[in-house]
Protein backbone atom coordinates (compact mmCIF):
# COMPACT_ATOMS: atom_id res chain seq x y z
CA UNK A 1 0.00 0.00 0.00
CA UNK A 2 1.20 3.55 -0.46
CA UNK A 3 2.04 5.69 2.17
CA UNK A 4 1.03 9.72 0.98
CA UNK A 5 3.25 12.27 2.02
CA UNK A 6 1.82 13.21 5.73
CA UNK A 7 0.70 16.97 5.56
CA UNK A 8 3.18 18.81 7.42
CA UNK A 9 2.03 20.10 10.91
CA UNK A 10 4.62 22.53 11.88
CA UNK A 11 2.86 25.10 9.60
CA UNK A 12 0.12 28.04 9.69
CA UNK A 13 -2.95 26.46 9.46
CA UNK A 14 -5.11 27.37 6.10
CA UNK A 15 -8.46 29.38 6.46
CA UNK A 16 -11.41 27.32 4.64
CA UNK A 17 -14.65 27.70 3.66
CA UNK A 18 -17.16 24.25 3.78
CA UNK A 19 -19.69 26.36 1.29
CA UNK A 20 -19.10 29.08 -0.89
CA UNK A 21 -17.90 32.15 1.00
CA UNK A 22 -20.39 35.20 1.19
CA UNK A 23 -17.66 38.12 0.65
CA UNK A 24 -16.01 36.17 -2.73
CA UNK A 25 -12.99 38.56 -3.06
CA UNK A 26 -12.52 38.87 0.73
CA UNK A 27 -11.98 35.15 1.11
CA UNK A 28 -9.85 34.96 -1.74
CA UNK A 29 -7.19 38.18 -0.31
CA UNK A 30 -7.52 35.77 2.90
CA UNK A 31 -6.63 32.34 1.05
CA UNK A 32 -4.46 33.84 -1.66
CA UNK A 33 -2.08 35.16 1.75
CA UNK A 34 -2.88 32.40 3.65
CA UNK A 35 -0.72 30.08 1.32
CA UNK A 36 1.75 32.62 0.76
CA UNK A 37 2.66 32.37 3.70
CA UNK A 38 2.25 28.63 4.49
CA UNK A 39 5.09 28.25 1.56
CA UNK A 40 6.98 30.72 3.09
CA UNK A 41 7.24 29.04 6.74
CA UNK A 42 8.04 26.20 4.71
CA UNK A 43 11.40 27.45 4.12
CA UNK A 44 10.53 28.36 0.08
CA UNK A 45 9.48 31.02 -1.74
CA UNK A 46 6.20 31.41 -4.05
CA UNK A 47 8.40 31.61 -6.90
CA UNK A 48 10.74 28.93 -6.24
CA UNK A 49 7.71 26.85 -5.78
CA UNK A 50 5.84 27.48 -9.00
CA UNK A 51 9.30 27.66 -11.09
CA UNK A 52 9.79 23.16 -10.29
CA UNK A 53 6.46 23.10 -11.50
CA UNK A 54 6.54 26.07 -14.24
CA UNK A 55 9.55 23.98 -15.59
CA UNK A 56 7.52 20.27 -15.54
CA UNK A 57 5.45 21.94 -17.54
CA UNK A 58 7.36 23.71 -19.74
CA UNK A 59 9.26 20.16 -20.60
CA UNK A 60 5.91 18.33 -21.35
CA UNK A 61 5.31 21.90 -23.77
CA UNK A 62 8.50 21.41 -25.59
CA UNK A 63 8.41 17.57 -26.21
CA UNK A 64 4.67 18.11 -27.32
CA UNK A 65 5.73 20.68 -30.12
CA UNK A 66 8.71 18.20 -30.59
CA UNK A 67 6.52 15.43 -31.61
CA UNK A 68 4.06 17.38 -33.77
CA UNK A 69 7.33 18.58 -35.42
CA UNK A 70 8.21 15.32 -36.63
CA UNK A 71 4.65 14.64 -37.41
CA UNK A 72 3.81 12.53 -34.28
CA UNK A 73 0.99 11.25 -32.71
CA UNK A 74 0.86 13.06 -29.25
CA UNK A 75 -2.37 11.32 -28.26
CA UNK A 76 -1.89 7.66 -27.00
CA UNK A 77 -4.07 5.36 -28.45
CA UNK A 78 -4.56 2.02 -26.66
CA UNK A 79 -6.95 -0.65 -28.56
CA UNK A 80 -9.53 -1.68 -26.43
CA UNK A 81 -8.44 -5.68 -27.33
CA UNK A 82 -4.72 -5.19 -25.64
CA UNK A 83 -6.92 -3.63 -22.71
CA UNK A 84 -9.10 -6.84 -22.40
CA UNK A 85 -6.18 -9.24 -23.07
CA UNK A 86 -4.28 -7.20 -20.55
CA UNK A 87 -1.41 -7.34 -22.66
CA UNK A 88 -0.85 -3.34 -22.74
CA UNK A 89 2.80 -2.93 -22.56
CA UNK A 90 4.32 -0.94 -19.59
CA UNK A 91 5.57 1.87 -22.60
CA UNK A 92 1.75 2.41 -23.60
CA UNK A 93 1.28 2.46 -19.85
CA UNK A 94 3.78 5.52 -19.22
CA UNK A 95 2.78 7.00 -22.19
CA UNK A 96 -0.90 7.14 -21.08
CA UNK A 97 0.64 8.76 -17.30
CA UNK A 98 2.84 10.98 -19.29
CA UNK A 99 -0.38 12.14 -21.69
CA UNK A 100 -2.73 12.01 -19.07
CA UNK A 101 -5.26 11.48 -22.27
CA UNK A 102 -6.30 8.46 -24.43
CA UNK A 103 -7.88 6.87 -27.10
CA UNK A 104 -9.01 3.43 -26.97
CA UNK A 105 -9.65 2.27 -30.78
CA UNK A 106 -12.39 -0.56 -31.24
CA UNK A 107 -13.96 -0.09 -28.27
CA UNK A 108 -16.85 -0.87 -29.18
CA UNK A 109 -17.48 -2.27 -32.70
CA UNK A 110 -18.57 0.29 -34.74
CA UNK A 111 -21.69 -1.29 -36.08
CA UNK A 112 -22.65 -1.59 -32.67
CA UNK A 113 -21.94 2.09 -31.88
CA UNK A 114 -23.58 3.32 -35.24
CA UNK A 115 -26.80 1.40 -34.19
CA UNK A 116 -26.83 2.99 -30.84
CA UNK A 117 -26.54 6.20 -32.53
CA UNK A 118 -29.64 5.10 -34.73
CA UNK A 119 -31.33 3.95 -31.82
CA UNK A 120 -31.24 7.49 -29.89
CA UNK A 121 -32.67 8.56 -32.97
CA UNK A 122 -35.56 6.42 -33.05
CA UNK A 123 -35.60 7.23 -29.67
CA UNK A 124 -36.36 10.63 -29.69
CA UNK A 125 -38.30 10.74 -32.70
CA UNK A 126 -40.61 8.46 -31.37
CA UNK A 127 -41.07 10.58 -28.37
CA UNK A 128 -41.47 13.69 -30.30
CA UNK A 129 -38.39 15.04 -28.86
CA UNK A 130 -37.86 17.92 -32.13
CA UNK A 131 -41.54 19.37 -32.06
CA UNK A 132 -41.53 19.83 -28.15
CA UNK A 133 -37.91 20.78 -27.77
CA UNK A 134 -38.12 23.94 -25.56
CA UNK A 135 -34.51 25.51 -25.94
CA UNK A 136 -31.46 25.37 -23.92
CA UNK A 137 -32.59 24.26 -20.31
CA UNK A 138 -30.84 27.73 -19.09
CA UNK A 139 -32.02 29.99 -21.82
CA UNK A 140 -35.85 31.29 -21.44
CA UNK A 141 -35.81 32.38 -24.64
CA UNK A 142 -35.16 29.55 -26.57
CA UNK A 143 -36.54 29.07 -29.69
CA UNK A 144 -39.30 25.99 -29.48
CA UNK A 145 -38.60 23.18 -31.70
CA UNK A 146 -35.32 23.76 -32.89
CA UNK A 147 -33.08 21.29 -33.31
CA UNK A 148 -30.90 21.12 -30.22
CA UNK A 149 -27.08 19.77 -30.52
CA UNK A 150 -26.59 18.85 -26.90
CA UNK A 151 -29.95 16.09 -26.74
CA UNK A 152 -30.76 16.43 -22.92
CA UNK A 153 -31.42 12.75 -22.79
CA UNK A 154 -30.09 10.79 -20.41
CA UNK A 155 -31.96 7.66 -20.07
CA UNK A 156 -32.52 6.11 -23.24
CA UNK A 157 -31.89 2.30 -24.07
CA UNK A 158 -28.38 2.66 -26.05
CA UNK A 159 -26.90 5.10 -23.16
CA UNK A 160 -27.74 2.87 -20.46
CA UNK A 161 -26.59 -0.26 -22.61
CA UNK A 162 -23.10 1.49 -23.19
CA UNK A 163 -23.21 2.69 -19.34
CA UNK A 164 -23.54 -0.75 -18.15
CA UNK A 165 -21.89 -2.52 -20.69
CA UNK A 166 -18.58 -5.29 -19.87
CA UNK A 167 -16.62 -3.30 -22.21
CA UNK A 168 -16.75 -0.30 -20.70
CA UNK A 169 -16.77 -1.52 -17.31
CA UNK A 170 -13.43 -2.85 -18.16
CA UNK A 171 -11.99 0.28 -19.99
CA UNK A 172 -12.55 2.15 -16.52
CA UNK A 173 -11.25 -0.23 -14.07
CA UNK A 174 -8.58 0.02 -16.52
CA UNK A 175 -8.39 3.64 -16.36
CA UNK A 176 -9.13 3.74 -12.60
CA UNK A 177 -6.33 2.09 -12.13
CA UNK A 178 -3.94 4.90 -13.63
CA UNK A 179 -4.49 6.76 -9.93
CA UNK A 180 -3.63 5.51 -6.55
CA UNK A 181 -7.01 5.01 -4.90
CA UNK A 182 -5.69 3.75 -1.40
CA UNK A 183 -3.18 5.02 0.73
CA UNK A 184 -2.67 5.83 4.34
CA UNK A 185 -4.88 3.24 5.25
CA UNK A 186 -7.86 4.66 3.26
CA UNK A 187 -9.38 3.69 0.57
CA UNK A 188 -10.52 6.91 -1.74
CA UNK A 189 -12.62 5.08 -4.51
CA UNK A 190 -13.08 1.17 -5.61
CA UNK A 191 -11.46 1.16 -8.78
CA UNK A 192 -13.26 -2.07 -9.92
CA UNK A 193 -16.46 -0.20 -9.36
CA UNK A 194 -18.23 2.61 -11.75
CA UNK A 195 -21.15 4.75 -10.14
CA UNK A 196 -22.92 5.07 -13.46
CA UNK A 197 -22.51 9.24 -14.41
CA UNK A 198 -25.16 9.70 -16.79
CA UNK A 199 -24.83 12.57 -19.13
CA UNK A 200 -25.83 13.78 -22.23
CA UNK A 201 -25.51 13.08 -25.79
CA UNK A 202 -23.87 15.98 -28.49
CA UNK A 203 -25.49 15.45 -32.37
CA UNK A 204 -23.94 17.85 -34.58
CA UNK A 205 -25.35 17.08 -38.07
CA UNK A 206 -23.15 17.69 -41.20
CA UNK A 207 -23.25 21.12 -42.27
CA UNK A 208 -22.95 22.47 -38.95
CA UNK A 209 -21.16 26.01 -37.91
CA UNK A 210 -20.09 25.75 -34.41
CA UNK A 211 -18.12 27.99 -32.11
CA UNK A 212 -16.68 25.72 -30.08
CA UNK A 213 -15.69 25.77 -26.39
CA UNK A 214 -13.25 27.80 -25.07
CA UNK A 215 -10.02 26.19 -22.88
CA UNK A 216 -11.50 25.65 -19.49
CA UNK A 217 -11.50 22.90 -16.53
CA UNK A 218 -13.89 21.05 -15.00
CA UNK A 219 -13.30 19.91 -11.64
CA UNK A 220 -13.97 23.27 -9.66
CA UNK A 221 -13.54 26.71 -8.71
CA UNK A 222 -12.80 28.77 -5.96
CA UNK A 223 -13.13 25.25 -3.84
CA UNK A 224 -9.88 24.09 -5.52
CA UNK A 225 -8.61 26.65 -3.37
CA UNK A 226 -10.73 26.95 -0.05
CA UNK A 227 -12.25 24.06 0.94
CA UNK A 228 -10.39 21.82 3.39
CA UNK A 229 -10.46 18.38 1.82
CA UNK A 230 -8.92 20.48 -1.66
CA UNK A 231 -6.46 22.04 0.42
CA UNK A 232 -5.40 18.64 1.49
CA UNK A 233 -5.74 16.74 -2.18
CA UNK A 234 -3.07 20.04 -3.00
CA UNK A 235 -1.20 19.65 -0.06
CA UNK A 236 2.33 19.36 -1.61
CA UNK A 237 1.86 22.42 -4.04
CA UNK A 238 1.54 24.49 -0.20
CA UNK A 239 3.87 22.67 2.04
CA UNK A 240 7.66 23.09 0.50
CA UNK A 241 7.20 19.67 -0.98
CA UNK A 242 6.13 20.89 -4.49
CA UNK A 243 8.24 17.72 -6.46
CA UNK A 244 6.25 15.33 -4.47
CA UNK A 245 2.63 16.61 -5.92
CA UNK A 246 1.67 13.60 -8.33
CA UNK A 247 -1.95 14.57 -10.12
CA UNK A 248 -2.93 10.88 -9.98
CA UNK A 249 -3.01 10.57 -6.15
CA UNK A 250 -6.62 10.56 -5.17
CA UNK A 251 -6.19 11.19 -1.39
CA UNK A 252 -8.77 13.70 0.25
CA UNK A 253 -10.16 13.67 -3.24
CA UNK A 254 -13.11 11.67 -3.50
CA UNK A 255 -14.92 12.62 -0.42
CA UNK A 256 -15.07 16.68 0.30
CA UNK A 257 -18.00 18.99 -0.47
CA UNK A 258 -17.92 21.30 -4.03
CA UNK A 259 -19.33 25.02 -3.81
CA UNK A 260 -22.36 24.10 -6.45
CA UNK A 261 -22.67 25.97 -9.73
CA UNK A 262 -24.93 25.85 -13.02
CA UNK A 263 -21.55 23.89 -14.43
CA UNK A 264 -20.80 21.71 -11.36
CA UNK A 265 -19.85 17.62 -11.61
CA UNK A 266 -21.02 16.40 -8.41
CA UNK A 267 -19.09 13.20 -9.06
CA UNK A 268 -15.28 12.69 -8.52
CA UNK A 269 -14.49 11.35 -12.23
CA UNK A 270 -10.16 9.87 -12.47
CA UNK A 271 -10.80 10.52 -16.37
CA UNK A 272 -13.94 12.40 -18.48
CA UNK A 273 -14.64 10.63 -21.73
CA UNK A 274 -17.23 10.06 -24.76
CA UNK A 275 -17.68 7.30 -26.87
CA UNK A 276 -18.03 8.16 -30.39
CA UNK A 277 -21.08 7.29 -32.53
CA UNK A 278 -20.02 8.62 -35.56
CA UNK A 279 -16.68 8.82 -37.44
CA UNK A 280 -14.61 12.20 -36.93
CA UNK A 281 -11.60 13.92 -38.66
CA UNK A 282 -9.47 15.32 -36.73
CA UNK A 283 -10.67 19.02 -38.35
CA UNK A 284 -13.76 18.69 -37.70
CA UNK A 285 -14.51 21.04 -34.54
CA UNK A 286 -13.06 17.94 -32.29
CA UNK A 287 -12.00 18.14 -28.10
CA UNK A 288 -8.34 19.28 -27.71
CA UNK A 289 -6.43 18.62 -24.54
CA UNK A 290 -3.17 20.38 -22.89
CA UNK A 291 -1.83 16.62 -22.09
CA UNK A 292 -0.08 17.68 -19.32
CA UNK A 293 -1.18 16.25 -15.88
CA UNK A 294 0.93 18.35 -14.01
CA UNK A 295 -0.42 21.60 -15.41
CA UNK A 296 -3.25 21.73 -12.81
CA UNK A 297 -0.24 22.40 -10.73
CA UNK A 298 0.74 25.14 -12.46
CA UNK A 299 -2.92 26.84 -12.40
CA UNK A 300 -3.52 26.31 -8.46
CA UNK A 301 0.20 28.28 -7.88
CA UNK A 302 -0.43 30.62 -10.66
CA UNK A 303 -2.62 33.26 -9.20
CA UNK A 304 -0.10 33.78 -6.07
CA UNK A 305 2.68 35.07 -8.01
CA UNK A 306 2.53 39.05 -7.36
CA UNK A 307 1.85 40.28 -10.59
CA UNK A 308 -2.03 38.75 -10.01
CA UNK A 309 -4.26 41.23 -8.08
CA UNK A 310 -4.69 40.16 -4.67
CA UNK A 311 -8.58 39.35 -4.70
CA UNK A 312 -8.14 38.12 -8.05
CA UNK A 313 -7.27 34.03 -8.93
CA UNK A 314 -6.51 34.52 -12.61
CA UNK A 315 -10.49 35.17 -13.62
CA UNK A 316 -11.53 31.63 -11.39
CA UNK A 317 -15.14 32.56 -9.71
CA UNK A 318 -17.95 30.17 -8.29
CA UNK A 319 -20.93 29.47 -10.94
CA UNK A 320 -18.46 30.18 -14.31
CA UNK A 321 -16.25 27.46 -15.61
CA UNK A 322 -12.67 27.50 -14.62
CA UNK A 323 -11.00 29.60 -17.36
CA UNK A 324 -7.66 29.09 -18.95
CA UNK A 325 -6.12 31.76 -21.14
CA UNK A 326 -3.71 34.20 -22.94
CA UNK A 327 -3.65 36.51 -20.11
CA UNK A 328 -2.40 34.32 -17.03
CA UNK A 329 -1.50 30.59 -18.73
CA UNK A 330 0.37 31.46 -22.20
CA UNK A 331 2.81 28.51 -22.17
CA UNK A 332 0.08 26.14 -20.92
CA UNK A 333 -2.04 26.86 -24.17
CA UNK A 334 1.20 26.18 -26.88
CA UNK A 335 0.36 22.78 -25.72
CA UNK A 336 -3.00 22.55 -26.75
CA UNK A 337 -3.66 19.16 -28.98
CA UNK A 338 -6.62 18.23 -30.58
CA UNK A 339 -7.66 14.05 -30.44
CA UNK A 340 -6.63 12.40 -34.14
CA UNK A 341 -9.41 10.92 -36.52
CA UNK A 342 -11.73 8.91 -34.51
CA UNK A 343 -14.13 6.06 -35.95
CA UNK A 344 -17.84 5.38 -34.49
CA UNK A 345 -16.94 2.76 -32.00
CA UNK A 346 -13.68 4.37 -30.32
CA UNK A 347 -13.52 6.27 -27.13
CA UNK A 348 -11.65 9.58 -25.95
CA UNK A 349 -10.99 10.12 -22.81
CA UNK A 350 -8.77 12.62 -20.01
CA UNK A 351 -7.96 13.41 -17.05
CA UNK A 352 -10.27 15.27 -14.72
CA UNK A 353 -8.54 17.85 -13.86
CA UNK A 354 -6.88 18.12 -17.85
CA UNK A 355 -7.47 21.74 -19.59
CA UNK A 356 -9.60 21.08 -22.54
CA UNK A 357 -11.63 22.59 -25.22
CA UNK A 358 -13.83 21.96 -28.58
CA UNK A 359 -12.54 23.56 -31.43
CA UNK A 360 -14.82 25.83 -34.03
CA UNK A 361 -15.91 24.11 -37.24
CA UNK A 362 -17.66 25.57 -40.48
CA UNK A 363 -19.97 23.86 -42.54
CA UNK A 364 -18.99 20.20 -40.89
CA UNK A 365 -18.25 17.40 -43.11
CA UNK A 366 -20.25 14.29 -41.82
CA UNK A 367 -21.23 13.99 -37.94
CA UNK A 368 -20.20 14.73 -34.89
CA UNK A 369 -21.78 12.78 -32.41
CA UNK A 370 -21.04 11.17 -28.91
CA UNK A 371 -22.15 10.25 -25.56
CA UNK A 372 -20.29 11.25 -22.89
CA UNK A 373 -19.64 8.49 -20.34
CA UNK A 374 -16.54 9.05 -17.49
CA UNK A 375 -14.73 7.13 -15.64
CA UNK A 376 -16.66 7.61 -12.01
CA UNK A 377 -15.17 5.20 -9.50
CA UNK A 378 -17.67 3.99 -6.09
CA UNK A 379 -16.34 6.92 -3.28
CA UNK A 380 -18.33 8.42 -0.86
CA UNK A 381 -19.11 11.76 -2.89
CA UNK A 382 -20.27 9.42 -5.67
CA UNK A 383 -22.06 7.52 -3.67
CA UNK A 384 -24.00 10.31 -2.05
CA UNK A 385 -24.98 11.72 -5.82
CA UNK A 386 -26.03 7.73 -6.74
CA UNK A 387 -28.97 8.37 -4.65
CA UNK A 388 -30.15 11.39 -6.81
CA UNK A 389 -29.13 9.17 -10.04
CA UNK A 390 -31.48 6.75 -8.73
CA UNK A 391 -34.42 8.67 -8.18
CA UNK A 392 -33.70 10.28 -11.26
CA UNK A 393 -33.83 6.87 -13.06
CA UNK A 394 -36.66 5.70 -12.09
CA UNK A 395 -38.98 8.91 -12.17
CA UNK A 396 -36.74 9.83 -15.90
CA UNK A 397 -36.10 13.33 -14.94
CA UNK A 398 -33.06 15.03 -15.14
CA UNK A 399 -30.46 14.17 -13.24
CA UNK A 400 -30.17 16.53 -10.87
CA UNK A 401 -25.85 18.01 -11.90
CA UNK A 402 -28.10 19.38 -15.18
CA UNK A 403 -31.16 21.78 -15.83
CA UNK A 404 -34.57 20.23 -15.02
CA UNK A 405 -35.59 20.03 -18.20
CA UNK A 406 -37.41 16.18 -17.88
CA UNK A 407 -38.46 15.19 -21.27
CA UNK A 408 -37.80 11.81 -20.84
CA UNK A 409 -39.93 11.27 -17.97
CA UNK A 410 -43.72 9.74 -19.66
CA UNK A 411 -41.48 8.34 -22.80
CA UNK A 412 -42.44 4.58 -22.18
CA UNK A 413 -39.80 3.40 -24.17
CA UNK A 414 -37.12 4.71 -21.96
CA UNK A 415 -34.40 2.16 -20.60
CA UNK A 416 -36.27 0.50 -17.51
CA UNK A 417 -34.91 -1.05 -13.94
CA UNK A 418 -36.09 -4.68 -15.22
CA UNK A 419 -33.15 -4.09 -18.02
CA UNK A 420 -30.54 -3.10 -15.87
CA UNK A 421 -27.53 -5.77 -15.51
CA UNK A 422 -25.09 -6.63 -12.53
CA UNK A 423 -22.95 -3.59 -13.37
CA UNK A 424 -26.19 -1.22 -13.32
CA UNK A 425 -27.46 -2.58 -10.18
CA UNK A 426 -23.98 -1.58 -8.80
CA UNK A 427 -23.62 1.57 -10.17
CA UNK A 428 -27.21 2.99 -9.25
CA UNK A 429 -26.36 1.36 -5.83
CA UNK A 430 -29.49 -1.16 -6.22
CA UNK A 431 -28.20 -4.43 -4.99
FE1 LIG B 1 -15.49 20.66 -19.85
Amino acid sequence: MAIATPARTDLPALPHWETTPDDLPGAIRQVKAALRARITASGRSVEDVFAVIEKRVRAGVEQIAAEKARGDAVWPVIDYADIAAGTVTADQLARLRQRGCLIVRGHFDRDQALRWDQDIVGYVESNRFFETYRGPGDDFFGSVGSRPEIYPIYWSPAQMQARQSDRMARVQAFLNAQWTSQSDGVQWFDPQRDSLYPDRIRRRPEGADSAGLGTHLDPGTLDLWMTQAYQRAFRHLFDGTVEAYDPWDAAYRTAGPQYPGTTMCSAFRTFQGWTALSDMARDQGVLHTVPIPEAMGYLMLRPLLSDVPDDDMCGVTTNKVFPVSDTWHPLLLEALTGIPDVRAGDSVWWHCDMIHSVAPVRNQKGWGNVMYIPAAPWCPRNERYAAAVREAFITGASPSDFPAENYERDWPNRFQPGDLNQTGRRGLDLD
